[in-house]
């Protein structure tokens, strides 16, 4: 299947993408973790205010269109099914995706802001293997390591406090507009992303077999 997540920083979208790649064994397509891994790309060529991607993520920013446009089609046109994480993020974004792709399901996850900010700043992931836990909600079992693969447990350049309230006001002016416009398509499916981790996965669960 060709899924969809869409939602605010912190909404799951990353804990539930990877439960999606595993059980239907797509590829999980993350803007996110593609621009982190080239954080210092030079990006310079492409007329954009700052050299390289790390600038505008650590201030919790877009990083321009035309950068995270080639990551997607460039990771779209390798795979038949995958799971869209982290784009598009404005109205530009979404009319470029149309031209690359259809989709099957389109998950949007709701959380409530407050919620958010504590999700966010207590989120800690893996330095090595990318695993993600939350010092309250779902901690490794030892402080610091992961539970995975023994790796070292960091905390994200933009998960402080003052990253995290602009990143949810760019979600709010540029994605909730996205959001909209998917509103009244037929693979469209609000989720609940308040309950627990095991329950927001039964809902993605059915409402993705309804779908495929
Ligand atoms: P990105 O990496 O996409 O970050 P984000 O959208 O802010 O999303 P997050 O990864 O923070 O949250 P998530 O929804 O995946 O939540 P998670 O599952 O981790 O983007 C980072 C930056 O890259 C952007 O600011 C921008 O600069 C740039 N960028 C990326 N894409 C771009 C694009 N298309 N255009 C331009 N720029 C782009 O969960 C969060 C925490 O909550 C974790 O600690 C987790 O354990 C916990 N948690 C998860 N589910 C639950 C639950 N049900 N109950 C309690 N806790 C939970
Ligand atoms: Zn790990």
């Amino acid at each position: 299947p060709r899924i969809l997540i869409l939602g605010p920083p912190g909404a799951g979208k990353g804990t539930q993408s990877a439960n999606l790649a595993e059980e239907y064994d797509v590829e999980h397509v993350t803007t996110g973790d593609a621009l982190r891994n080239n954080k210092d790309m030079d990006i310079s060529d492409m007329d954009t205010e700052y050299d390289t991607p790390r600038e505008y993520m650590e201030a919790g920013d877009l990083v321009p269109d035309a950068v995270v446009n080639a990551i997607v089609e460039e990771a779209l046109s390798q795979d038949d099914g995958f799971v869209l994480d982290g784009y598009p993020r404005n109205l530009d974004q979404a009319e470029e995706l149309e031209g690359m792709t259809d989709l099957d399901v389109i998950l949007s996850l709701e959380v409530p802001r407050e919620e958010l900010v504590e999700r966010l700043t207590g989120r800690r992931v893996c330095d090595e293997c990318g695993a993600n836990y939350h010092v309250e909600f779902n901690p490794p079992e030892e402080e610091g390591v992961c539970d995975e693969c023994g790796g070292e447990l960091i905390q994200r350049d933009d998960d402080n406090e003052e990253s995290v309230r602009n990143r949810l006001d760019v979600f709010e002016e540029n994605t909730a507009p996205v959001i909209d416009h998917y509103e009244n398509n037929e693979s469209f499916v609000i989720i609940d992303g308040e309950q627990p981790p095991d329950e927001v996965w039964d809902d993605i669960e059915t409402a993705v077999d309804a779908r495929v």
